[in-house]
């Protein structure tokens, strides 16, 4: 039998249906040549970010060394209210938590092509992201 125009339009809904099963509710972009969800959990950023297709990137949730920020740890930290600013104003600057917690999308947002897809415009001042959470930094 012979493909008909008709058959190749019925088809291809099929695929587009059962891709939008997979695709639509995430946000889907182009991340070096790859297509990734740039709202994924940290588990889903370490699925690459873990050494295998992108160099390996440390999470922390304990005793880090500074360099290695802690990512997993509920936000604000109990008790540290003098430190930290409150979740309203991190929530209204824009940053976005997982479960609560800080991960990677709390500071980057791959959607901002900047060098690091910082979550917030930090070319005047390059740690306007820290201050959105730190009263001050020691
Ligand atoms: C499909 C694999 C894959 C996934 C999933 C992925 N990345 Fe990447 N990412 C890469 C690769 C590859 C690079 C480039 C690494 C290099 O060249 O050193 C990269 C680079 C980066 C960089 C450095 C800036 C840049 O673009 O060069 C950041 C920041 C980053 N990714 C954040 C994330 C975050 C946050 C997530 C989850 C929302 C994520 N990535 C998910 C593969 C991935
Ligand atoms: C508290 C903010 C913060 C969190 C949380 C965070 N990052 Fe980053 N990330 C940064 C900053 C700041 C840099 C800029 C480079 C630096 O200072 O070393 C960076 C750099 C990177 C780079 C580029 C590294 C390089 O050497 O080129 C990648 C990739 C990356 N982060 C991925 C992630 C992933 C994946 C997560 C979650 C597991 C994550 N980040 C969590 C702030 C954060
Ligand atoms: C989403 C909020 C948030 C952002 C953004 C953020 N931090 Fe933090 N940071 C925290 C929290 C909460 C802690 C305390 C973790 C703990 O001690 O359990 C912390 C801890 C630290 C510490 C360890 C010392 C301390 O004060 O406890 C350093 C250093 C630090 N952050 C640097 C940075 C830098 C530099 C940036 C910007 C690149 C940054 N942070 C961005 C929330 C944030």
């Amino acid at each position: 039998m012979r493909n008909t125009g008709a058959d190749i339009v019925i088809i291809a809904v099929l695929v587009m249906v059962s891709l939008g099963g997979v695709f639509l509710y995430a946000d889907q972009l182009e991340h070096h040549g790859m297509t990734v969800d740039s709202e994924g959990s940290a588990a889903y950023c370490l699925t690459c970010h873990d050494g295998s297709a992108a160099p390996k990137i440390s999470v922390c949730s304990t005793t880090c060394a500074v360099a290695v920020h802690k990512t997993l740890i509920n936000y604000p930290p109990a008790g540290r209210k003098k430190e930290f600013a409150p979740l309203e104003a991190v929530l209204r600057a824009g940053l976005k938590l997982e479960n609560g917690m800080i991960t990677c999308i709390t500071c980057h947002d791959l959607k901002n092509m900047n060098k690091y897809h910082f979550a917030i415009d930090t070319t005047r001042f390059a740690r306007k992201l820290c201050y959105v959470c730190h009263v001050e930094i020691h």
